[in-house]
């Protein structure tokens, strides 16, 4: 057997010793292959070498062995590509093996989702006002201080300001304290009549605790038109609340005091959970407080450039937060924030 024919099989027997291996780790059989490919074809490789020795030939041998190198050499190179082609397509094989995803697997049961209480009342809430013929507006969270307190009757260095803890974005910039900025917005972009509700979230710098959060929400009425008396907004926080919590409630309008209703009144309504009796919820008092309200002051219209002697109107707000805790028993606003799935399933 001449030494063409031995380095043939040689080749030939390395590489079908690396199909053995090359079943525990195709990355590491390419690597091998690669190395073996060098021993053979490299610069300093065994067939290389041959080909250099020509040179030491006579010349009329240097064709003929010429050609048979050539033709080893192709038929190394051969053998190589067709065991790396394969090896390749062996490392696929076995990727998308493992990679394989069983698409007849069934899924864990896809919970059935729920609406969140505050939602809840907050719909229930909006709709009985869309009944009443109100609209619904919003405003931004991140707030004129001019809007938020100024144009409300609340200037600055005002003890009125003590009422609500302020997170300042900058001097004339706040995050909104209450949902009552949406007012001022509304009557300095619109003409009277104006009945619109105003939902959304308010900041304070509250720390948190069962019945305080520096995030909660509240909604907003304001009613502006010529002859708005108190009987109006009376008989419109009457219907409210008996549509949201039975024919059954009564009402008490206590007298309070708020810079932006001239007069104000703070409003309970009997408690909905013991129908008056007195339990924990409404700490045996069987009323519970759940609005502020009043006629819109005199001021407040002058400052979005209506004539208090022309329009008059009166202005509401509630805590849909506390108004959803009442409604549900809930005695600590942190489960409304807290997204603990135990408490929110008995909502569905
Ligand atoms: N803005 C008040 C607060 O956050 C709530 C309020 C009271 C709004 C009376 C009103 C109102 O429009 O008339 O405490």
């Amino acid at each position: 057997m001449d030494n063409h024919e031995k380095i043939l099989q040689e080749v030939r027997q390395a590489l079908s010793e690396l199909r053995q291996e090359e079943k525990a780790a195709g990355q590491e059989a390419l690597g091998r292959l690669q190395e073996l490919r060098v021993k053979y074809l490299g610069k300093k490789g065994e067939i290389t070498q041959m080909m250099k020795q020509m040179g030491t030939l006579p010349k009329e041998e240097r064709p003929s062995f010429g050609q048979k190198v050539n033709s080893l050499r192709q038929k190394v190179e051969e053998a190589f590509e067709q065991r790396k082609s394969e090896l390749e397509e062996r490392i696929k094989e076995k990727k998308l093996a493992a990679e394989r995803i069983d698409v007849t697997l069934e899924k864990p049961e896809a919970g059935m989702g729920g609406v969140h209480p505050l939602t809840k009342v907050y719909r229930q809430v909006r709709g009985i006002f869309e009944g009443m013929g109100f609209q619904v507006v919003e405003g931004p969270e991140i707030e004129f201080d001019k809007y938020n307190f100024e144009m409300l009757n609340i200037p600055k260095d005002h003890p009125a300001r003590d009422m609500q803890d302020t997170f300042y974005v900058t001097d004339d910039i706040v995050l909104r304290t209450h949902t009552s900025p949406v007012q001022i917005r509304t009557m300095l972009g619109h003409q009277p009549p104006i009945r619109v509700i105003c939902p959304g979230r308010v900041y304070r710098t509250d720390d948190v605790d069962a019945t305080h959060s520096p995030v909660f929400n509240q909604i907003e009425g304001l009613v502006i038109d010529k002859g708005i008396t108190f009987a109006d907004l009376k008989g419109t926080i009457n219907t409210f609340l008996r549509q949201l919590y039975g024919e059954q409630t009564k009402t008490k309008f206590r007298p309070g005091f708020f810079p932006f209703t001239e007069p104000s009144a703070e409003v309970d309504a009997t408690c909905s959970l013991c129908g008056g009796k007195g339990c924990p919820a409404c700490k045996g008092a069987g009323m519970v407080e759940v609005l502020g309200c009043g006629m819109v002051n005199p001021k407040v219209l002058e400052n979005c450039g209506l004539d208090p002697e022309v329009y008059s109107g009166y202005a509401f707000g509630l805590g849909l937060d506390r108004l959803t805790n009442i409604k549900y028993g809930i005695t600590d606003i942190r489960l409304l924030y807290e997204s603990d799935v135990r408490f929110l399933r008995q909502f569905r």
